[in-house]
């Protein structure tokens, strides 16, 4: 039933494979959207999904219309979230990706454009840098409006373990992963917290383990998780899908929360012209500002080569 005073809240999933089926799920369960559209070159696979989605409706608190549809469908979406491409198989890089999945881009970027051209773009296929950055010089659009899922993962990945080891909620714990998300992703050791506290000061006060071992170990697992849980049950898809699912909840609800996501930089401690995850204000209008980070001189080091690790690929694009 689409009341004549509330627009519906329409948002678009293009690839219904395990990350754009999860997600789908994950908004639906959330409540936030009104429409779910999914589009897929296999229809018949949208159409499942849909089919399969529709069902669990009646059992859930918050009613929406899902069905498989075609990039017309684009046209009044909020958000377009971009899941489409190949994926990871055990010994591979996300940057092995590349070739097959800015083809691929090529392809669906411009269509989406072409039905929507004020949708904001949310980008999850992998490298997903590369293609966020891809995705904004194929769309046109504005900076704000192309976001990439990025280090939202890496993240909550980074804090789950660090929450593991000092035995607090994982949401008590702030610290954040930025850069590539990939190989040479950033842990923010200077400025993670607990309690207001930085580690250092925590582990001292309250008399527990930071040596700095551990703390290399937990980055370490946080890095390398995707190549571990590939390795058992090929492929991820349920975290991504609640990083996916959080930051379209920041978009459609206005929220302004600081989330370390994948967009353009110009002149970050030098950095520019390439797509990289720091932490940013999330508001109904895409990317409100990325937050400027008193990083430490190593961080800053770090950041500066995960960003040329992502120009040289970026170099040997033809866009
Ligand atoms: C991962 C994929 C989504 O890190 O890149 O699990």
């Amino acid at each position: 039933m689409v009341s004549h005073f509330k627009r519906p809240t329409r948002i678009a999933v293009v690839g219904t494979g395990n990350v754009g089926a999860t997600f789908a799920y994950a908004l639906l369960l959330s409540g936030l959207a009104s429409e779910i559209v999914l589009i897929d070159t296999n229809h018949a696979k949208a159409e499942g999904e849909a089919m399969d989605l529709n069902h669990a409706v009646p059992l859930l608190p918050q009613p929406a219309r899902v069905w498989a549809g075609t990039y017309e469908d684009c046209a009044t979406a909020l958000i377009t979230v971009v899941t489409a491409g190949a994926a990871q198989r055990p010994g591979e890089t996300r940057l092995d990706l590349v070739n097959r999945n800015v083809a691929i881009f090529k392809q669906i970027i411009p269509e989406i454009v072409r039905h929507s051209p004020n949708t904001i773009l949310l980008i999850a296929t992998n490298p997903v840098d590369i293609l966020t950055y891809v995705a904004l010089k194929l769309s046109g659009f504005r900076t704000n409006h192309v976001i990439g899922s990025g280090t939202i993962l890496d993240t909550a990945r980074f804090r789950y373990l660090l929450s593991q080891h000092f035995d607090v909620d994982p949401r008590s714990v702030h610290a954040y992963i930025i850069g590539e998300h990939g190989d040479s992703e950033v842990p923010v050791w200077s400025l993670a917290n607990i309690a207001g506290m930085r580690l250092p000061q925590y582990c001292a006060i309250n008399h527990m383990e930071c040596q700095p071992s551990i703390l290399e170990d937990i980055f370490q697992q946080t890095r390398d998780a995707a190549y571990h849980i590939i390795e058992r049950k090929g492929a991820t898809y349920y975290a991504i899908a609640s990083g996916l699912v959080r930051i379209c909840e920041s978009i459609i609800r206005d929220q302004g929360s600081v989330l370390s996501v994948s967009s353009y930089l110009e002149d970050y401690y030098g950095i520019s012209d390439v797509c990289l995850s720091l932490p940013s204000v999330i508001d109904l209008d895409g990317i409100e500002r990325v937050i400027r980070l008193d990083l430490s001189p190593a961080e800053i080091e770090g950041l500066r080569k995960s960003a040329s690790v992502l120009k040289e690929v970026l170099n040997s694009l033809d866009l």
